[in-house]
């Protein structure tokens, strides 16, 4: 059998952890949505596990999850054509990961640019979790067999450490294609929605300053602030993309407007070929209020009833594990586990 004879499958996955960015949204969960159909068979996952690599407070987890399967769901993610569940829920997930950090190499760690900007100088008194994090997302993606995994940019290098460890516990335990190389799907044109402030970082749930990212739950005037606020160099928008080149905080704003609105960057700049911030980043504002007040209302309404969305997590854990289990058995039998029972 070869990687592309398994049945195509996506899974992707975000962590409950601080509030749902615009970067998520459109370098994520707006993609999902639109992935559900016929091509794929489609499972979201929010990924507690990964969450407390780093320190969660335990009084709000359970409320981070709930919230972000809420935006999930407001963006259109139906669980009816999706599983959605949160990853703690299935017990499979942990399993596999161990398994999984005896088929990685250290060396495969060592390399990982995101652990490194995450411990920065302090690696010595992070968690054992934060670098072991790549071998989970392992785990999550090969535990159901899945062949696409649609993310934004700045998990291409886990997605590829995946292909590895699938390549290596494939050959090390003679089984051809018993996992699946999975295939990154990093398209459109957020992939990387960078900082408000700062152009050249990325847009992330965890920045400093609440101005530089927008939140799924910011109401129309702190997005519209926010946007109006946003840095910008002096000069007006340029008549072709190449024009952008160097502008980080210019392509940035033209890159969300085109996320938005789900068009291209280069139609974007057909429109506004020669206008100015006075007249784009109105413009902008207006656009993102118009896509997002809906979300956020919605994602309000859902949070009015936790036990619905604990029901909806309830049912996909349930249907993840169908997948997840004889996937899970199979693994401990080529690793040559004794099972008795
Ligand atoms: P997380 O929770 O940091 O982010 C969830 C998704 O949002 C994307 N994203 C962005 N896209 C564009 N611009 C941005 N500024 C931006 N910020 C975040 C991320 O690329 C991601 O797709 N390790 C993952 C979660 C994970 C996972 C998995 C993903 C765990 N297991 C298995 C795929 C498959 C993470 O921390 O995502």
């Amino acid at each position: 059998m070869t990687a592309t004879a398994h049945t195509p499958r996506v899974f992707s996955g975000i962590k409950p952890s601080g509030d749902v960015t615009l970067g998520n949204y459109l370098g994520a969960i707006k993609r999902w949505s639109e992935m559900q159909g016929p091509t794929f068979e489609t499972i979201y996952c929010v990924v507690d596990l990964h969450a407390i690599t780093v320190w969660q407070e335990p009084s709000e987890l359970a409320n981070a999850t709930r919230e972000v399967t809420a935006a999930m769901l407001a963006s259109g993610i139906d669980p009816e054509k999706s599983i959605l569940f949160n990853q703690s829920q299935v017990h499979a997930h942990a399993e596999l990961a161990w398994i999984f950090n005896c088929v990685a190499r250290v060396g495969w760690m060592n390399r990982m640019t995101q652990f490194k900007d995450k411990a920065g100088k302090n690696a010595e008194q992070v968690s054992l979790g934060l670098y072991a994090y790549p071998a989970l997302m392992a785990a999550d993606v090969l535990l159901y067999h899945a062949t696409h995994v649609p993310v934004g940019e700045d998990q291409k290098q886990h997605v590829e450490l995946m292909r590895d460890i699938a390549t290596k516990f494939n050959n090390d335990f003679k089984a051809p294609d018993f996992f699946p190389t999975p295939e990154p799907i990093i398209e459109g044109p957020s992939t990387r929605v960078m900082n408000l402030r700062d152009g050249t970082k990325k847009m992330s749930k965890s920045g400093d300053s609440d101005m530089e990212r927008i939140n799924m739950t910011d109401d129309a005037d702190t997005i519209s602030k926010k946007f109006k606020k946003a840095r910008t160099d002096p000069e007006p928008l340029p008549e072709t993309l190449e024009g952008l080149k160097d502008r980080p905080e210019a392509r940035n704003l033209v890159d969300i407007y085109a996320g938005l609105s789900s068009t291209t960057p280069e139609t974007v700049i057909a429109e506004y070929a020669g206008a100015g911030w006075g007249r784009f980043k109105p413009a902008l504002a207006d656009l993102a209020v118009a896509k997002l007040s809906p979300i956020s209302s919605e994602m309000a309404r859902l949070m009015n009833d936790p036990a619905e969305i604990d029901r909806i997590l309830a049912r996909g854990a349930e249907r993840a594990e169908e997948i997840a289990q004889p996937i899970l058995e199979k693994t401990y039998e080529l690793v040559g586990m004794l099972r008795t029972r």
